[in-house]
């Protein structure tokens, strides 16, 4: 059986903060955040907007698009490091509002990877005739773990959504292939401290993911039977421009067919992909049969990446 997304979605928050609200929060300029990482402004979610109101957003926009109803999910699962609360899960806050009544419910904790964490897990039931649909989110209310005087951190994250329903596609589309990983050794480069804070050592982090953002979009591509110059649209997580520039010139692919929100949304961790996945659609640059490769990494640290054929 092949499986692929059904329909995609996502919600930004509507306050902007930008480069220039951040001069006078912090010893920092726009021409350091756009040149170091390609960020202009990003979006803050207010306090009345908790994690699982803007996962409800997006996964509403997501079900719409798939033409599929919230008692048809059989799970839920939501990639987030900043969820409401510990427990109750996000996942479970929406199986409540969304009236997803028969669906099992959980949340999955795998950072900036999370939605590729997730895609792949709901691919499993789906493959092996468990559930029929499975709603993916990745969601993220990172300003609320954001150390607002840290200048080396709080320029970079925002907060957003993004969503997918999965399911059953034609032959030959859905997913062609994918990789997960994980090397627990480098937990200390990125991580939340004990004022629940976001810590990170930028520079190792860059080394990292230079280096596995194209060794992973390389290998899924290849997996699939396919070479670099095949791919239609490369979806990279929005960290760092420069990241991303280095993906995107190793695979030999041009500026266009890159997706780029990080320019206006920032780093919002599991939720980057989606968003820009569903913007994407939205915004036609992805057309039925597209060759599509996502690839994300982060905090743990982990990595993922998908290829697969766009449509139903
Ligand atoms: O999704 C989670 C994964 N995270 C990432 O992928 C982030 C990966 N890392 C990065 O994107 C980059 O390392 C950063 C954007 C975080 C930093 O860029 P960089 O080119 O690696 O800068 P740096 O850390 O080497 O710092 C260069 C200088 C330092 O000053 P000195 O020591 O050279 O005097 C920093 O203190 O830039 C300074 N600096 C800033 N200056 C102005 C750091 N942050 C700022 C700032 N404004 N906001």
């Amino acid at each position: 059986m092949d499986v692929g997304l059904l329909g995609t979605g996502h919600y930004a928050p509507e306050n902007v903060l930008t480069n220039a609200d951040l001069e006078k929060m912090v010893d920092t300029s726009d021409e350091w955040i756009t040149s170091r990482t390609g960020i202009e402004e990003r979006r803050i979610a207010t306090d009345d907007i908790d994690t699982s109101d803007m996962a409800y957003y997006a996964a509403k926009d997501a079900l719409e698009e798939a033409n599929v109803s919230a008692e048809d999910i059989d799970l839920i699962l939501v990639s987030t490091v900043t969820p409401d609360t510990p427990f109750p899960s996000v996942s479970c806050m929406l199986q409540e509002r969304l009236g997803a009544t028969k669906a099992a419910a959980m949340d999955v904790s795998a950072a900036c990877a999370g939605f590729m964490y997730g895609v792949v897990t709901g691919q499993q039931f789906i493959q092996t005739g468990v559930y029929k649909h499975v709603l993916v989110i990745g969601v993220e209310k990172l300003s609320k773990i954001t150390d607002w005087s840290d200048r080396n951190t709080c320029v970079l994250f925002g907060d957003g959504a993004g969503a997918a329903v999965m399911g059953e596609v034609s032959e030959g589309k859905g997913i062609l292939s994918f990789e997960l990983g994980a090397n627990g050794s480098g937990g200390e480069h990125l991580y939340q401290n004990d004022k629940n804070h976001l810590i990170m050592n930028g520079r190792e982090v860059f080394k990292f993911a230079v280096r596995q953002m194209p060794d992973s979009a390389v290998k899924v591509i290849e997996e699939s039977g396919y070479k670099k110059e095949d791919i239609d649209y490369l979806i990279p997580h929005q960290a760092n421009i420069r990241i991303m520039e280095a993906a995107r010139q190793r695979l030999g692919i041009s500026e266009d067919k890159m997706a780029t929100s990080i320019k206006k949304y920032g780093n919002n961790s599991s939720a980057s992909i989606p968003m820009a996945l569903s913007e994407a659609v939205k915004n036609g640059k992805i057309e039925d049969g597209d060759l599509i490769v996502m690839v994300g990494f982060g905090a743990g640290l982990t990595w993922g990446a998908i290829a697969l054929r766009w449509g139903r």
